[in-house]
């Protein structure tokens, strides 16, 4: 079986570190957001496709250099053709049936039970589900006998949702749906080919495992607590002479003598704290340098990144913007 990874789209949200990384390269708990949704597929997925844009050439160093158990192969768009083209240009060879996974959720989702779902319900597809309060970021389903898919609408306003399990970012479809995408255009997959494809049964898998889209950076850092509070974070040991307890992750050569790392805290290769540096809830990238003092609370540090001593850094995203 085969897995259709999409990881284009410009991760606007996590500017400016998406200036310079895509977003799905960004550690949380310990390795890249990417590699925790390669977790989740199971033994029968023998290749993984990844539809890649932005960055392409980012992600297909880095994949190179760390490659998962399976067999990846990388398409790339050379424009951006939205979640729909992308399926199309990517699509060619699927399996049938195939896994479409956004690159972005972080979540406890049994796949297996969605194949089997999908197996036994006869429709074209069957797409993960989850409960959430604000509907508002996601796509919303409306659900009838036996979970049947009977409505599905992206993005609404709160009086427009019809319920509150929305597309967790987790499908499986019949590779016959690959063929209603128009090729050579962008589109959304979620508004413009699902609505359509209803009549053709779509199955919703309500999951209650923990979901967390990660593309903002408040979600991003709840996504790294999740992690953490399920295990599924680390290396966890801080290195000497650092203090601090709780969760964290801390990649290799870090120095951190006398600074304290807080509870859910991710340091990539090379991080260095300075004496009195104290960083919680955050991640930092490889070769972050925290002087004297710093706070880093809430934040997102992006790679090579020089963090003031003395003051308090607090719900930001720290990276490099590009000249205009
Ligand atoms: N190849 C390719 N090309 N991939 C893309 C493109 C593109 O032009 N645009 C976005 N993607 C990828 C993103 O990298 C991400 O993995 C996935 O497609 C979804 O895009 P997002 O931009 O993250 O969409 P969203 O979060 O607003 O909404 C989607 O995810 C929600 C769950 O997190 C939709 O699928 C919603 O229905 C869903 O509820
Ligand atoms: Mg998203």
């Amino acid at each position: 079986m085969k897995a259709l990874v999409l990881i284009g789209g410009f991760g606007t949200r996590l500017r400016p570190i998406t200036y310079s990384i895509p977003k799905q390269l960004i550690p949380i708990a310990g390795k890249p957001m990417l590699y925790h949704v390669l977790d989740l597929l199971p033994p029968e997925v023998d290749e993984v496709v990844l539809a890649t844009g932005y960055k392409a050439e980012v992600i297909e160093r880095y994949v190179r250099g760390h490659m998962p158990a399976v067999r990846v192969q990388f398409v790339e768009e050379k424009t951006p053709l939205g979640t729909g083209g992308g399926m199309r240009n990517a699509g060619d060879d699927m399996s049938d049936p195939f896994l479409l996974m956004n690159s972005d959720v972080i979540a406890q989702v049994d796949v297996r039970a969605l194949l089997d779902l999908h197996r036994r319900s006869g429709g074209v597809g069957a797409m993960t589900l989850t409960e959430v309060d604000d509907t508002r970021p996601y796509g919303v389903a409306a659900l009838g006998p036996d979970d049947r898919i009977v409505g599905f609408v992206e993005k609404p306003q709160p009086k427009d949702a019809p319920s509150h399990w929305i597309n967790a970012g987790v499908q499986v479809w019949h590779r016959s749906v690959l063929d209603r995408i128009p090729r050579g255009r962008a589109l959304s997959f979620e508004t413009e080919i699902v609505p359509g494809l209803l009549s053709h049964g779509i199955y919703g898998f309500r999951s209650r495992g923990y979901w967390e889209d990660a593309g903002t950076p408040e979600r991003l850092l709840h996504a790294q607590r999740l992690l953490f509070d399920a295990g599924r974070g680390g290396p966890g040991r801080r290195p000497p002479g650092a203090s601090g307890h709780g969760p964290v992750a801390v990649g290799h050569d870090v120095r951190a003598e006398g600074a304290e790392i807080g509870p859910y805290s991710c340091l990539g290769d090379g991080v260095v704290l300075h004496s009195g540096a104290h960083v919680e809830n955050s991640v930092l990238m490889d070769g972050v340098t925290v002087h004297a003092g710093g706070r880093v609370v809430g934040s997102i540090v992006g790679p090579g990144m020089e963090v003031a001593g003395g003051v308090r850094t607090e719900n930001q995203v720290l990276g490099t913007t590009p000249a205009p």
